[in-house]
């Protein structure tokens, strides 16, 4: 069951997270704060799943996939900054700057981002070039061509009208290039080929879009509880999302559009591809 597994996966980061040599002190506590004992693992699960579909073991993937974890909550750190989205909630309690102070809320940023290649580097059981590719995707995508470049570009365009294809590479680039890089660093540390990367990479550009597509929804039409952070802050911000260039119904046609050619991508999985399909299903409805 769909389910099942993905409690089961999200069980061995929790694990994983929470056993890590912390030490003490307000770094570490900051760090903590953020990156356990909430959000949805979402990252991980997709690079555990894309491994697993092509035969790999997920324990050897285990501190590369947790990395992954790392960069996306430094990256939620910095994005509620009040420089940035200036929010006050995130995972259900108060946003780390609004705890710690937004020094520290920058530095516990700025640690997760470096240990996360310190989990990237360590000894796997697999090939090392598997895992120096796996390393160069990884700091591509979530740099100044990928993540950060995004966020750049999602600020710029505060306050602006932008197109439909301005706002699609925003997405692409802040949200997108984390899951392509996911799913493809299962699917290298597995062991894939090219024509089986090249398919892992499509789902999960559409995924990516689609996943930001909900995040904007969710924005207006979600509940703050369920969800863990302030709805309405896109409005706010004056952000440019999907729902505010197509409407809320135009925008739920484009994620089940961007969710089909997810599903489409791994036909030739066949059954292996039975959790990712899931996972897709599971983005498009999910309530947080
Ligand atoms: C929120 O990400 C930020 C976006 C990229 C839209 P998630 O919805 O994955 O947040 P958590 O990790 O579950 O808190
Ligand atoms: C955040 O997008 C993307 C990254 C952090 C890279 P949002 O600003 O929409 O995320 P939320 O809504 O604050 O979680
Ligand atoms: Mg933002
Ligand atoms: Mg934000
Ligand atoms: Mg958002």
């Amino acid at each position: 069951m769909f389910v099942d597994q993905y409690r089961s996966y999200q069980e061995m980061i929790e694990n994983y997270l929470e056993n890590l040599p912390w030490g003490e002190g307000i770094l570490s506590e900051s760090m903590c704060y953020s990156l356990l004992g909430g959000g949805k693992r979402i990252r991980p699960v997709l690079a555990l799943a894309s491994g697993a579909a092509l035969g790999g073991k997920s324990e050897d993937f285990l501190p590369a996939a947790c990395a992954l974890e790392m960069i996306h909550t430094y990256s939620l750190i910095h994005d509620d900054l009040p420089a940035m989205d200036d929010d006050d909630y995130r995972r259900g309690k108060l946003t780390n700057h609004k705890v710690f102070g937004e020094g520290i809320a920058v530095l516990a940023g700025d640690a997760l981002l470096t240990y996360a290649f310190e989990l990237l580097a360590e000894p796997l059981p697999i090939a090392p070039e598997r895992q120096l590719r796996v390393l160069r995707e990884v700091a591509a995508a979530a740099g100044k061509s990928g993540m950060v470049f995004g966020q750049v570009q999602d600020l710029a365009g505060e306050d602006r009208s932008l197109t439909l294809e301005e706002i699609e590479q925003i997405h692409r680039d802040k949200t997108g290039a984390l899951l392509v890089a996911s799913a493809r660093l299962g699917a290298i540390l597995a062991g894939g080929s090219e024509p089986e990367l090249e398919a892992f990479t499509l789902y999960a550009q559409a995924l990516g879009l689609a996943f930001q597509i909900k995040d904007d929804i969710l924005d207006i039409e979600g509940d703050s509880k369920l969800l863990g952070k302030t709805v309405g802050s896109d409005l706010r911000r004056h952000k440019a999302t999907y729902p505010s260039l197509l409407g809320l119904e135009g925008a739920k046609e484009h994620l089940h559009k961007q969710i089909a050619k997810a599903k489409q991508s791994l036909k030739g999985l066949g059954p292996n591809a039975a959790f990712l399909n899931g996972f897709a299903d599971y983005i498009e409805q999910r309530q947080h």
